[in-house]
């Protein structure tokens, strides 16, 4: 078992390491009090090839494996999450689905753009009444013979107002339940979609979640993705995948507050020596760095799966699930360790507290999850699918 990291991972982790510092985190405070979506910095990040990080080359995109996505996020995810989460739905939830379940028109159409970053994409699935339960889908898309009707709206869609294309979750036959539902890539121009207004959240604060309405929409019927009936599973596959992107968020998150928490109990002395001199802020930088490995283990290895075309569904809900306990843990502790100037915004590590909750709620709660991975040892799922 080898644990070391290509030379080629090496070299995506320091770019994506070289701009966290130089282009992220001046100004990443600003965005996140004015919520200022970082336009510029996306595009960035399309040039540097990282918004269409595992879509084949022939579509434009860098070609690059999980492990390399899972680190690029992570290294993002120490200081400005608001981008690493558009960059992460953007790449799992769309690009990826779009490529497995496309048409050629499709990708041809959609891809190339995603790929690059000329064009963001946003997933459309959870609705005002439908958010863990996933299937109760009250979007509808009626078959008219040569397109779908789309009717609904969605919520909080990351991506939400800056999409050039969503892809869409709707029922086609409610009689068939879930298997009854159908994905759509949608061309956000279309005549009838229209967006609420930008989320003032809690964090995340600079990337742009609103609702996206659907009334009377025109969809070509080239633009369903995957056979009929198929939406459900391509809405869990998809999120099998997005869970390994929050899981690598949650490891950021919780890697830069240990950092910042480290680098300060360094620098501050009390009772005439450095804070980690005494055990009570040793042992809880022993702890974290204990419990951010062992996401690492969790995230890295998922990803791995992944690549390695084996079943990755348990371990992306396990990483999903661990990470984000610990980032949630290490923010409040690294708070903790700086005292009074851990709840002060120029110390970055109340922001990554406030980042950190929203890893245990998008792309299925805490509570799916364990829900996820209880029923998948229960009936008998290997618990280390290698
Ligand atoms: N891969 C493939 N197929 C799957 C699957 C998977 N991972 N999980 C389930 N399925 C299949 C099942 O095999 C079953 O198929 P059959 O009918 O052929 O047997 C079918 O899907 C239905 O499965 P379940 O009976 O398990 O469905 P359920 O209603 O019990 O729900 C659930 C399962 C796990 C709770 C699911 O609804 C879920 O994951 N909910 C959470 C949704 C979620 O994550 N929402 C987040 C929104 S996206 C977001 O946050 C975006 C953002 O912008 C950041």
């Amino acid at each position: 078992m080898d644990f070391s990291l290509s030379e080629e991972h090496l070299m995506i982790r320091q770019a994506a390491r070289d701009f966290t510092q130089n282009e992220l985190k001046p100004g990443v405070i600003e965005r996140d009090t004015n919520m200022t979506h970082p336009t510029e910095q996306v595009k960035m990040l399309g040039e540097m090839g990282f918004m269409g990080m595992m879509v084949d080359t022939k579509y434009g995109g860098s070609g690059m494996d999980t492990i390399s996505y899972a680190i690029v996020i992570e290294e993002l995810s120490k200081i400005d999450n608001s981008c690493s989460v558009i960059m992460s739905a953007h790449n799992s939830l769309v690009c990826w689905g779009v490529e497995a379940y496309g048409s050629e028109e499709v990708k041809q159409k959609f891809l190339t753009k995603l790929a690059s970053g000329e064009m963001i994409g946003g997933f459309c699935l959870s609705e005002p009444e439908a958010g863990s339960d996933a299937t109760s889908q009250r979007t509808t898309a009626e078959d008219k013979g040569d397109y779908y009707l789309l009717n609904g709206t969605k919520n909080w869609i990351t991506n939400g107002k800056k999409a050039g294309a969503y892809v869409v979750i709707a029922q086609t036959d409610r009689e068939a339940a879930h298997r009854g539902i159908n994905a759509f890539i949608v061309d956000a121009s279309s005549e009838g979609v229209t967006t609420g207004v930008k989320e003032d959240k809690l964090g995340i604060r600079a990337s742009d979640t609103s609702s996206v309405m659907f009334s009377d929409v025109k969809v070509p019927k080239a633009n369903r993705l995957g056979p009929d009936g198929f939406g459900f599973k391509y809405a869990m596959k998809t999120l099998d995948g997005g869970r390994i992107g929050i899981g690598a968020q949650a490891l950021g998150i919780a890697s830069g507050a240990y950092e910042l928490a480290l680098a300060y109990s360094h620098e501050r002395s009390a009772f005439g020596k450095p804070i980690n001199q005494h055990q009570a802020v040793s042992f809880k930088l022993a702890d974290m760095a204990m419990e951010i490995e062992a996401a690492r283990m969790l995230v890295y290895r998922a990803a791995w799966l992944k690549d390695q075309g084996k079943d990755y569904a348990t371990a992306a809900a396990m990483a999903k699930l661990f990470a984000s306990e610990v980032a949630m843990k290490s923010t409040v502790e690294a708070i903790q360790v700086h005292g009074g100037y851990g709840y002060v915004k120029e110390y970055h590590v109340e922001r990554l507290m406030r980042d950190a909750k929203i890893t245990q709620i998008y792309e299925g709660t805490s509570e799916i999850q364990r829900l996820v991975i209880a029923r998948n040892v229960i009936k008998g799922e290997p618990y280390l699918p290698i």
